[in-house]
Parts: structure tokens; C-alpha cells; sequence
């Protein structure tokens, strides 16, 4: 499950500083049947070679949630094509000519071309943010709206709360990419992430993906916690 043409079922985040710190997590978990997840805190510190050379030949999922004007994000898309990312994350709030000019120039990325997924409502907003800053609730409606919006744009997909996969997969229909954090197994400790499902049930209900993080970095044995949810999930 690990070609280009079918992307792992799993995306590692690495949340790190470091490009030490980040070898050393993705070390432990060998090379295969995972994508490396790798966001701002990494980019920021350690840039397009750092990207490139902790991902290595793992696939990538660089996630920048970019959100600037149409010309601004089509040129940052093109910048970021060169890490050769299998995904990559747009604000889909952003609006469809900025989702239009994105998919436009991750298609300019020939070969390696970029797939786009739009971030709809962060999770970290609820109804009364949304009203604050003007956006029209409640969030689970806003992110159906920015998911069909990005999907008319020519986006490949969304990142969505676990809760959201059953309403959008409906909304946007079999073919688009439904991206998934706030995943527990079971045996796992929840963290920081409050509205969680685990592994299985996430994948039974219609996501594509799945981003996992501290489950499988912080476990004492995280080679294993990764092959157990792989497990888990049938992939
Ligand atoms: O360690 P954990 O499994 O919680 O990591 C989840 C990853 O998914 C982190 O990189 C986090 O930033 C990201 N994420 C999230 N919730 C969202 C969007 C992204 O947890 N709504």
C-alpha cells in the first residue's frame, strides 16, 4: 500500500523542531506502510531541505494550510511541489479562486503533482469563534459548505474531524479524499484530543486516511503500535 499510486492508509505526524528529533522518531519506524506528516513547526525551522531529507523516500504529506491571495498560494504551491508532497493542505476558506489557482498550479507540477486538501473549520473553533469571526455556523454545516466549495474548486479532498466523515462523505461523494486526525486506538492514551474514535471506526465510516501522531511516536514501541493499527484497520 505504499506506491504513488496508492498512498498509505497511515500519515505520521511529526511534530518537531528538529530534524534530529524527527529522524529519530521516523527511524524507529522503519521506511514502509506509513506516510511522514510533517507541518509548520518543522517547515519553519528546517525548510524545503529539511523536509526533503527527513522525509527521504517516504511519502510526504506536507502540511502548510496555506490561505493568501489566488497568485500568492498558486506561487507557494509551486514552491512547495519541489518537496514533492504526496498532499498538501489549502485553507478552503480561502475562497474558490484561491482553491481554483492552487489546483491549477499543482496540475503545472506534472508528475509530481501535489494532491489538495482543503482544511475546512479547525477543529479548534467552535459555534461562538465562528460567530466572532463572522463566519456562519454552526461548524458542522460552515465545514460541509468549504468542503463542497473545495470540491467544486478542484480540490482532491478535506481534512475532517472523525465526526464529520459520515455528513461530508455524503456531501462530496465516494471519490474525495476524507483526511482524518483526532484518531485513538483504543489502547492509547487521548492526550490533548478530546473528540476522538479510534482507528477502526474512523476507517468503517468512510475516511481515507488517517493522521496519527503521538499514538505511534510516543509509544514505547512505536514500530509496533504502527503494525497493530495497521492491523487494526485491515490495510
Ligand atoms: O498526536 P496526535 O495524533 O494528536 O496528532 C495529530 C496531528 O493532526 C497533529 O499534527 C495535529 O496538528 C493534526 N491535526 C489535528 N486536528 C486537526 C487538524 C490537524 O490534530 N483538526
Amino acid at each position: 500500500m505504499s506506491s504513488a499510486a496508492q498512498p498509505p492508509r497511515i500519515f505520521v505526524a511529526v511534530d518537531r523542531p528538529s530534524r534530529a528529533e524527527a529522524e529519530l522518531d521516523l527511524a524507529r519506524l522503519g521506511t514502509h506502510g506509513y506516510a511522514v506528516k510533517l507541518g509548520l513547526e518543522f517547515f519553519v525551522a528546517q525548510g524545503p531541505d529539511g523536509v526533503r531529507q527527513v522525509a527521504g523516500a517516504r511519502p510526504l504529506f506536507l502540511d502548510l494550510k496555506l490561505h493568501d491571495i489566488p497568485n500568492t498560494v498558486a506561487g507557494g504551491v509551486r514552491s512547495a511541489s519541489a518537496c514533492a508532497p504526496l498532499f498538501l493542505t489549502i485553507h478552503a476558506s480561502g475562497g474558490p479562486g484561491m482553491m481554483r489557482a492552487a489546483a491549477k498550479a499543482a496540475a503545472e507540477a506534472g508528475a509530481k503533482r501535489p494532491a489538495l486538501l482543503g482544511i475546512t473549520v479547525l477543529t479548534s473553533l467552535d459555534d461562538a469563534d465562528l460567530d466572532a469571526i463572522g463566519q456562519r455556523g454552526p461548524t458542522a454545516d460552515q465545514a460541509e459548505r468549504l468542503a463542497v466549495l473545495a470540491r467544486e474548486a478542484g480540490l482532491d479532498g478535506v481534512v475532517c474531524s472523525p465526526h464529520e466523515i459520515a455528513r461530508l462523505r455524503k456531501a462530496c461523494g465516494p471519490g474525495f479524499k476524507l483526511v482524518v486526525p483526532g484518531i485513538r486506538p483504543a489502547w492509547a492514551d487521548a492526550g490533548d484530543q478530546k473528540r476522538i474514535m479510534t482507528p477502526a471506526e474512523a476507517v468503517a465510516l468512510g475516511a481515507d486516511h488517517l493522521v496519527i501522531g503521538r499514538p505511534i511516536t510516543q509509544a514505547e514501541d512505536p514500530k509496533t503500535a504502527l503494525a497493530r493499527i495497521l492491523a487494526e484497520i485491515g490495510a
